[in-house]
C-alpha cells in the first residue's frame, strides 16, 4: 500500500475533524495485512490510537461487536462530533457504520473498503447494519458516510472467491442499468479476474458511479433503489438453501440472476440470446459453481424475502438489458423446473 493513500486520506479525514477523536475499526485479517504498511502510519497521522480489529466473518457481525465499538469510543472520550473510520469488507463497513449511526446519536463516519463487495456495493448507500436472531442485517439504519476511499489496490490481497464474489453484484449491476458495464466484463474478464489493477479500477469507479446515482434519487430505499435487489429473491433463498456454507452470497446471487433472467425471457422482456450473454459471463467469471441447486432447494425459502407483500413476493425482472421492471409474483413462478437448468 502507498503512502500516498495515507497521505491523501489523512489530510481529507483531517480537514474535515479538525480536532475532533477518531477510531479507526477493522477486522483480524485486515489488521494482519495491511497494519504496518498502512492502518498504523494512518492512525499515527489521523490522531487515532490503535484500530479495533474485530473478529472477521459474517456470524462475527452481531450486536457483541457493535458493542465493542461502543466501548472503544468510550474509552477514547469520543464526543459527538467525534468520527469512526471503517478499514474492511462489507461486515466492518456495516458494523462501523451502524455504530456511528447511534452513538451519542449520530458520529461522522468515512469507509475505506478493503473488498471488492465493499468497493461495488457494501460501502456505498448508507445501509448500516449487525445481524440479529435469525435475520441478516435485523437491526439497522440509513446512515450515508462522510466520504467513501475506494482504493483497488487493497484487492491485491484478496482471496479469489471473494474476488468473484464481488464481480457477482457487477454482474447483477451491468444487467439492471449498463450494458457497457457487461461489455466491460466480456472484454476484460480474464484481465479482471487476474487482478489487473487498471482494469480493476476502470469497473470499480464505474459500478459505484451506477449504484451511487441509484441511492442518490432513492436513499432510503422505497423507490427505484429496488433495482440493486435483481437476483437476490432466487439467491437469498439460494444462499439460506445451502446453510449459507455451500454457495457464497455471489455464487447466489449469480444464480438468481440466471433463474430471474429465465422467467424474464419467458414473459418476453428478455431475448434469448441476452440470456445466453449473461450466462457466459457468469460462467467466465466462475461464478457457476459445479453444484447447483433446484427449484425444490430454494423453495422453502422463498416467502422468507424481506421484499414479500403477504403470500406474494416482488421481483425485479431484468431486460432488455440494461432495464428493468417490477413484478409481483406467486413464490411458484419462480420454481418452473425449467428455469433452473442452468443453460
Ligand atoms: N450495506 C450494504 O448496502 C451492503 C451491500 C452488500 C453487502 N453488505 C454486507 O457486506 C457483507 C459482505 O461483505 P464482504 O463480501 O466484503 O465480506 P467480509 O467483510 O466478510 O470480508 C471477507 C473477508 O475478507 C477479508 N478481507 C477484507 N479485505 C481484504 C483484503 N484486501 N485482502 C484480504 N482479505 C481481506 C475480511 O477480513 C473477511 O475475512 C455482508 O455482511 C453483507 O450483508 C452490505
Ligand atoms: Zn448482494
Amino acid at each position: 500500500m502507498t503512502d500516498a493513500l495515507v497521505d491523501v486520506l489523512a489530510r481529507r479525514i483531517n480537514h474535515e475533524k479538525g480536532d475532533a477523536g477518531v477510531v479507526v475499526v477493522t477486522s483480524r485479517r485486515v489488521a494482519r495485512i495491511y497494519g504496518r504498511g498502512f492502518l498504523d502510519p494512518l492512525c499515527r497521522a489521523i490522531g487515532a490510537g490503535k484500530p479495533l480489529a474485530l473478529p472477521d466473518g459474517e456470524d462475527r457481525k452481531t450486536w457483541d461487536s457493535a458493542t465493542r465499538i461502543f466501548d472503544k469510543l468510550l474509552a477514547n472520550r469520543i464526543d459527538r462530533r467525534g468520527w469512526i473510520v471503517a478499514v474492511g469488507g462489507g461486515v466492518v463497513t456495516d458494523m462501523a457504520g451502524f455504530a456511528a449511526s447511534v452513538f451519542k446519536r449520530g458520529l461522522q463516519w468515512a469507509a475505506v473498503p478493503t473488498t471488492l463487495t465493499g468497493q461495488v456495493d457494501a460501502a456505498l448507500g448508507g445501509k448500516t447494519a449487525v445481524d440479529f436472531g435469525k435475520g441478516k442485517n435485523m437491526v439497522g439504519t440509513f446512515w450515508q458516510p462522510a466520504f467513501v476511499c475506494l482504493a483497488p489496490a487493497f484487492l491485491a490481497t484478496l482471496p479469489d472467491r471473494e474476488l468473484r464474489c464481488g464481480l457477482s453484484e457487477v454482474v447483477k449491476t451491468g444487467v439492471a442499468l449498463s450494458p457497457r458495464l457487461l461489455k466491460r466484463l466480456e472484454d476484460c474478464g480474464e484481465d479482471i479476474l487476474a487482478k489487473d489493477h487498471e482494469k480493476l479500477c476502470r469497473i470499480v469507479a464505474e459500478c459505484a458511479k451506477l449504484k451511487l446515482v441509484i441511492v442518490a434519487a432513492d436513499p432510503l430505499d422505497r423507490g427505484v433503489r429496488a433495482v440493486l435487489n435483481l437476483g437476490h429473491t432466487a439467491g437469498h433463498a439460494i444462499e439460506a438453501a445451502g446453510g449459507f456454507q455451500k454457495w457464497n452470497h455471489g455464487e447466489a446471487v449469480a444464480m438468481g440472476l440466471l433463474v430471474i433472467a429465465s422467467l424474464a425471457v419467458e414473459c418476453g422482456k428478455m431475448k434469448p440470446e441476452e440470456k445466453r450473454r449473461v450466462y457466459e459471463i457468469v460462467e467466465r467469471l466462475g461464478l457457476a459453481p459445479r453444484i447447483r441447486p433446484g427449484p425444490e432447494d430454494a423453495a422453502p425459502f422463498l416467502h422468507l424475502d424481506k421484499k414479500s407483500i403477504g403470500r406474494r413476493i416482488q421481483v425485479i425482472v431484468p431486460g432488455p438489458l440494461g432495464r428493468t421492471t417490477v413484478k409481483t409474483i406467486e413464490p411458484g413462478e419462480l420454481l418452473k423446473e425449467q428455469y433452473w437448468s442452468w443453460s
